[in-house]
């Protein structure tokens, strides 16, 4: 599909993209170079603590990943060098994963126009070639294969969101206990949902304030303010069909609900809430979740991060250094509170592995493979996803690959007509996050006015789709013209500050 404008690409140096060739990317790089410096440091340390004379065979390995890992330092380097000259991009080498060709057959066209450069190249090709050439580093060697140079990353963050882990857990058990009067009155259900909608929207900085304490009566009070709180909020959202969504799903039997997974951490905990809420007091009985087969975009869930997220979630003590502080009054809680927290965040995790287990949750990766196991950050992790990963639908690897390609979705049935196939059979497909909202849109300068479905080309009408998206990249459509305006006025800066 040709779309009838050009891409963002950094030669507009007002552009977001400018900025993240020119800045947030080298910065990114060099967080990768520092990891492995680290890791290089301790495997320095381990090999110093070895006894001399015995443990050849380890040596000899470690000795063999501390070169390996100086070699992907000096690669990393020498493409930040490159990157802030605007060289050439190079082919990505052959190294045995998907994309390869795709990748440089787009190369080859960029070279043609002479935008094969990291200053003229559309940025959504770019960013996502990035990551897919920087996977090339860690897969052609031994011992770094299956290492995920974000990961520390994505944990730290994760460790970090106790309290609100906590209150979410909360409120879902207090949930339960009102669960038949929920589903007998779905105007109350639909105040949830439409609660569960922000809070998988807005993610860490979600305002937990209002649904700490989740009554009948507090459900009640949400009805009656439930417009001017929806109200205040609607200031920072600039297109909202939440009702349209909420009056689709009200349609649906026995569905299914498909989420097109964004980042780890705090993020994928909601939308395993969110996925919980709709599969418990919706029509839609089976949640199927796609992750990212490799490291991508700093903070994107891979299969290793989903299992990781259950595991830690379950043994809360090894990663909530603080577990119960951190209710908004600031105070911390009484001992039974605690308990009681921790009582909820427990059965709310044994209620997603009990979904994961019997197969109401899955998670999408290729059978046999391995991936749903192999991807490693420093820590290893055990795998619920690759105990599902064998009854996911059809086994070809292509389900999951696509969301590591550049392309945008609108050729997504003619790049991966099985996805596209399978896709269509879902009752609501969920794109989180903005990379997702780029490649529905192609990433190109739409005038923001245009409705989504014109930017969404051939792939509209496809299957039902709900994006939630905060707005990091330049790219807005589906906005009402006074809506600009008044957005444009107020906030130099609002496609591309998550605000
Ligand atoms: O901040 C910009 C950015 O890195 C974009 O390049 C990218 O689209 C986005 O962030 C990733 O955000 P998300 O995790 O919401 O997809
Ligand atoms: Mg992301």
């Amino acid at each position: 599909f040709q779309p009838p404008f050009p891409p963002y690409d950094p030669t507009d140096k007002s552009g977001f993209s400018y900025e993240t060739v020119l800045k947030r990317w080298p910065v990114i790089l060099t967080a990768i170079v520092d990891q492995l410096h680290r890791e290089n440091h301790d495997l320095h340390s381990t090999l110093g603590s070895l006894e001399e004379g015995t443990r050849t065979e380890d040596n000899a390995r470690i000795e063999a990943k501390i070169v390996e890992g100086k070699g992907i330092i000096e690669k990393v380097g020498k493409l930040k060098y490159e990157m802030a000259r605007d060289y050439v991009m190079e082919p990505i080498p052959m190294d045995g994963e998907a994309h390869v060709d795709l990748y440089n057959s787009e190369l080859e066209k960029l070279a043609q126009d002479s935008k094969n450069t990291w200053f003229k190249a559309p940025w959504l090709y770019a960013e996502c070639y990035l990551y897919r050439l920087l996977r090339s580093y860690f897969v052609q060697t031994t011992h770094w294969k299956d290492y995920d140079p974000f990961h520390a990353q994505k944990l730290d963050v994760f460790t970090k969101s106790g309290p609100s882990i906590y209150g979410i857990a909360t409120i879902m058990h207090e949930l339960e206990s009102e669960k038949e009067a929920l589903e007998a009155d779905p105007s109350k259900l639909k105040v949830l949902f439409q609660e569960m909608i922000q809070m998988c929207l807005w993610g860490n900085a979600t305002d937990l304030s209002l649904l700490t304490h989740i009554s009948l009566a507090e459900i009640e009070r949400l009805q009656s303010v439930g417009k001017e709180m929806q109200a205040a909020r609607k200031e920072f959202i600039l297109r909202d069909d939440q009702e349209k969504a909420w009056d689709h799903l009200m349609t649906v039997k026995d569905g299914r609900v498909d989420f097109v997974l964004d980042n780890a951490g705090f993020e994928l905990f909601t939308d395993l809430v969110f996925a919980d809420f709709l599969v418990t007091y919706t029509p839609l009985f089976t949640s199927l979740s796609s992750p990212k087969l490799i490291p991508w975009f700093v903070s994107d869930v891979t299969p290793p991060d989903f299992s990781e997220t259950i595991k830690y979630l379950s043994d809360p003590s090894l990663f909530l250094s603080k577990p119960i502080q951190g209710d908004s009054s600031g105070q911390s809680s009484s001992t039974t509170e605690e308990g009681g927290r921790q009582g909820h965040l427990q059965k709310l995790v044994d209620r997603l592995r009990r979904y994961v287990e019997e197969e109401v949750f899955l998670l999408s990766v290729p059978s046999g493979t391995g991936l749903g196991g192999g991807l490693t950050g420093t820590t290893s992790s055990t795998s619920a996803a690759a105990a599902v990963a064998s009854t996911t639908a059809p086994a070809h690897s292509s389900l999951a690959e696509f969301w590591t390609a550049h392309v945008p979705y609108w050729d997504m049935e003619t790049h991966d007509r099985q996805l596209w196939e399978f896709l269509r059979k879902s009752d609501l497909v969920v794109f989180k996050g903005d990379l997702n909202y780029r490649k529905l849109t192609g990433d190109v300068s739409w005038p923001s006015w245009t409705p989504f479905e014109e930017a969404l080309g051939p792939l509209a009408g496809s299957f039902p789709l709900l994006s939630l998206r905060t707005n990091k990249a330049d790219v807005a459509v589906g906005l009402d013209k006074d809506v600009l305006e008044k957005v444009e006025e107020k906030d130099g800066k609002w496609r591309v500050n998550g605000k």
